[in-house]
């Protein structure tokens, strides 16, 4: 099964999701990763892999569905059956989403569908909530939006810091999105 994955920051769960792939623990290959930031630190996690990547800036193109046809055209090349949002920081226009109905999934860090957008853990802090998770859910043209697959919470208290917060985010996500990934796998992509 060949994957791709978006990502336009550090990158921690293309490697949670490589890593998974190297052990034995997920049943893919990434074939191609798609970033829209040339500077983003997962470039050179990518380049490290040896795996390919497309690096684009999208101020260049005149529209979303321009860029986007060219990376269905890459999609399609490297045979994709499921696309991987992991920190890409751009919604989904129709050229990619009809391209690939019910095979683009993304991973938010909140219980969906509260605090979509930008800075969920910061808006969740800033709501008090008592119990704060993570959800992966299908894509569509809505932020943060589409069906949830999975959600995984965890109790917080005032004496955690954003920080430490963050960090029980990403160990959380670095394990639920390659089991996620697998278990959509198995299932034949339904
Ligand atoms: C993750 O927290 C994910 O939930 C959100 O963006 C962050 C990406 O982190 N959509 P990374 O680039 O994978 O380290």
């Amino acid at each position: 099964m060949n994957i791709a994955i978006f990502a336009s920051g550090v990158g921690s769960n293309y490697t949670a999701i490589s890593n998974a792939i190297k052990d034995g623990k997920l049943d893919a290959t990434i074939n191609l990763v798609v970033c829209d930031k040339e500077n983003a630190e997962v470039i050179k996690k990518v380049k490290k892999d040896n795996n390919e990547i497309f690096v684009f800036n999208p101020k260049k193109f005149n529209s979303k569905s321009e860029y986007e046809k060219i990376i269905v055209e890459k999609c399609i090349e490297k045979d994709i059956s499921l696309i991987v949002l992991a920190g890409y920081m751009r919604i989904l226009g129709s050229t990619l989403l009809d391209a690939f109905p019910n095979r683009i999934i993304n991973i938010h860090p909140s219980l969906l569908p509260a605090f979509k957008g930008k800075d969920a853990i910061g808006q969740a802090i800033e709501y008090g909530v008592k119990v704060m998770g993570v959800s992966i859910h299908y894509v569509n043209s809505e932020m943060d939006g589409g069906k949830i697959i999975a959600q995984k919470s965890f109790e917080v208290n005032d004496r955690l810091t954003k920080e430490e917060i963050e960090n029980k985010v990403h160990e959380i996500e670095h394990i639920l999105y390659p089991t996620v990934i697998q278990k959509l796998i198995q299932g034949g992509l339904k």
